[in-house]
């Protein structure tokens, strides 16, 4: 497969996107494009110079000011690597509140169309398909129930999944589904052309596997 090859990966929070897509783009050489953690940066770098999430016009700035660099599966901001910090709590929530922000989502949405500008790119998100790249040549939309995403959020981090930790960890995720599902500016929907991928029972692997073999189907 030697086309340049621009893949739009959606999809619900605990899903395993980003494991996925940074397999994905390993595979195929391509750069792999983390739009979450554009968000969960930008949040981060609020939270350190002691600014307010809610201001839309501060936040808006901050975004126009920030350099965003991917690296593998590392995200900088400004040079400074970002990457462990901003899976936090914290920075859930306050990602969750930028990411509501229409003016910031235009400035990110800017960027994200040119990390996609030379093609090779695998990018990841809520809105990829449906309004950062509507051209992109391969849509793939992965979803779970909340119970497997559940599952897997526990087992990324290392934590045992008793029926209490897996119930809160569910509640959590289907709160940011909502937001995330609801909300007035690129909702979390699938593109009318995007591949519906129903992971809840395979294996990564095999998901990854299912995604490259659309991918060639799709570009060759
Ligand atoms: O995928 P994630 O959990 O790292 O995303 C962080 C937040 O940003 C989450 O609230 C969803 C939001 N987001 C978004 O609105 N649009 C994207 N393209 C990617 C993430």
């Amino acid at each position: 497969m030697t086309a340049k090859h621009v893949i739009a990966i959606d999809g619900p929070s605990g899903v395993g996107k980003g494991t996925v897509a940074l397999a994905v783009a390993e595979f195929l050489g391509s750069t792999y494009i983390d739009t979450g953690a554009m968000y969960r940066t930008l949040a981060w770098k609020a939270i350190s110079e002691g600014l307010s999430v809610d201001n839309e016009s501060q936040m808006e700035r901050l975004a126009t000011q920030s350099n965003f660099v991917f690296d593998g599966g590392r995200i900088l901001i400004d040079g400074h690597d970002a990457t462990e910090k901003i899976r936090t709590p914290e920075i859930d929530n306050a990602a969750a509140k930028i990411a509501q922000l229409p003016q910031v989502r235009t400035v990110l949405v800017d960027r994200q169309r040119a990390f996609a500008e030379d093609g090779n790119v695998v990018m990841e998100g809520r809105d990829i398909g449906t309004v950062v790249l509507p051209d992109a040549a391969v849509k793939i939309f992965l979803d779970a129930t909340p119970n497997e995403r559940a599952l897997r959020r526990l087992r990324d981090k290392g934590r045992g999944s008793t029926e209490t930790a897996l119930v809160d960890v569910a509640r959590a995720l289907e709160e940011r589904d909502h937001v995330d599902r609801t909300r007035s500016v690129s909702p979390l929907t699938k593109a009318a052309d995007a591949i519906l991928v129903d992971t809840t029972n395979i294996s990564i692997g095999g998901v990854v596997e299912r995604v490259l073999s659309i991918v060639k189907e799709k570009c060759s």
